[in-house]
């Protein structure tokens, strides 16, 4: 891998996962547009994430990164995005509550459009056609025109993503995210399910700390931090056009951010140590994350590790470990040696998602809260046996009341998941669910102390 780098360095390096872009005149003229528009984030709030991702290495707070396995275009309303938000929100009070520490909250949103797929063709009937790549590349249904990538929808990607951003920016620091309103998260359908009731008691016992706190004039009006939260973006940094034409010369530092979301990472599939998005991810300063399934070497993850975060910067790398409830006891102790070996800081990150997911027989992928709860547990577990800190967690996740993982206290079974499988990729957990989960990480963590 060469020392310098540039925006446009990745072009020497193999890029797994991209689309065929059929017209390179029309690819050009697109990322020309998105280069000229303004970025979506700015660099001094990727760096304030990183700071907070810092706290993290440090054992001060915790990570929790949460949303869609792949936003759509369909599905873009605000009461959409609100939900996730308050999901989020709640899971975040739970965790506060149950860890004693600030929680790290960053979505997987505006801007998760992008997906690797595990073929390049999907065959359907003895048609084949170019998978769907997630919307910012391709449409999904099954038809030679749907398939076709198309460079302007990156643009269409870029404008929800703003639209997303601008709303979501309006909620966390509007109001709507005031802990006064710790109760009207708790959506209808979660707030009549066991753990809708006990948030309830925990929403409560948060309300009645907050009046105590106004007899001692502390509220909202004078205390921002009760009234505004610091909510950071992620995605997959996944279509090396787009992120690149998304990139900004830091006018303060001199430094470059893709300005396309606070934080990025790359996927299982292209995380290649010679490869084009690791290259790419290099050059960039915003806090970036690699996903490390079970198939991934002890070797390769130190020459991550030394490529991705050569000045061993605390927040710089998290390391997401998406091994599945059967591999993570195998996998991840040997890791975590080798990487304290090394001094390396890192925040160990735990997606119990991408490692359990599983076919019915009726055809649905799922994923069980079970397998999901026990790749939790162990990677905690794990954690405290090696004597290093387990720094956050991982889920997709959505607010509606899909029914596309099964088990959690509302018991989804598999015959269930054909009423509200609505998810434009892999299964999520609906929000009775994320608040499940919540409990369970945040118990977990007590007991360990
Ligand atoms: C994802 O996060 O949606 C994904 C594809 O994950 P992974 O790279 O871990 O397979
Ligand atoms: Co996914």
């Amino acid at each position: 891998m060469s020392e310098s780098w540039t925006q446009d360095s990745w072009k020497k390096y193999p890029a797994q996962q991209q689309p065929e872009w059929p017209d390179p005149k029309e690819l050009d003229l697109a990322c020309q547009r998105l280069a000229s528009y303004p970025p979506l984030v700015f660099a001094g709030e990727a760096r304030s994430l990183m700071d907070r991702l810092a706290q993290v290495t440090r054992g001060e707070a915790f990570l929790l990164q949460g949303g869609d396995c792949a936003e759509s275009f369909n599905e873009f309303t605000a009461n959409a995005i609100r939900d996730k938000l308050k999901v989020l929100l709640q899971m975040a009070v739970i965790l506060t509550h149950g860890l004693g520490k600030p929680i790290i909250k960053v979505g997987r949103i505006a801007g998760q459009f992008a997906k690797p797929r595990s073929s390049p063709m999907e065959t359907k009937d003895g048609v084949s056609l170019p998978s769907f790549r997630g919307e910012s590349v391709n449409d999904s249904s099954f038809s030679q025109e749907a398939r076709q990538p198309d460079p302007t929808r990156m643009e269409r990607a870029y404008f929800q993503s703003a639209s997303t951003l601008n709303l979501l920016r309006a909620f966390t620091s509007g109001g709507f995210a005031d802990l006064k309103k710790v109760h009207t998260w708790n959506q209808d359908f979660v707030a009549a399910s066991l753990q809708g009731q006990r948030y309830s008691k925990l929403a409560d016992q948060l309300s009645e700390n907050l009046r105590f706190m106004e007899v001692l004039g502390i509220n909202s009006a004078n205390t921002p931090i009760l009234r505004e939260i610091e909510y950071y973006t992620s995605h997959e940094a996944l279509i090396m056009e787009y992120e690149s034409a998304l990139t900004r010369k830091d006018s303060l530092t001199g430094d470059y951010y893709d300005c396309s979301a606070h934080m990025l990472w790359i996927g299982d599939r292209t995380r290649q140590v010679n490869g084009a998005h690791v290259e790419f991810l290099r050059g960039v300063k915003n806090p970036v994350g690699v996903k490390i399934g079970p198939d991934i070497s002890v070797e390769d993850v130190l020459t991550l590790c030394s490529r991705l975060n050569p000045e061993n910067i605390p927040g710089r790398l998290t390391l997401i470990g998406r091994f599945g409830h059967a591999r993570i006891s195998d996998c991840l102790p040997r890791i975590i040696k080798a990487c304290q070996a090394e001094g390396f800081a890192i925040v160990w990150s735990c997606d119990p998602m991408h490692g359990n997911t599983y076919g019915t027989p009726s055809g649905y992928k799922t994923r069980s809260i079970k397998h999901i709860l026990s790749e939790l547990t162990q990677f905690f577990a794990i954690h405290k046996a090696e004597g290093s800190r387990p720094g956050g967690v991982h889920f997709e996740l959505t607010g509606g009341n899909v029914t596309e993982c099964v088990g959690g206290s509302q018991e989804v079974l598999e015959e269930h998941l054909e009423h509200r499988y609505h998810t434009t990729c892999d299964p999520r957990l609906n929000a009775a669910q994320s608040l499940d989960v919540a409990f369970l990480v945040a118990e977990t963590l007590r007991q360990m102390g």
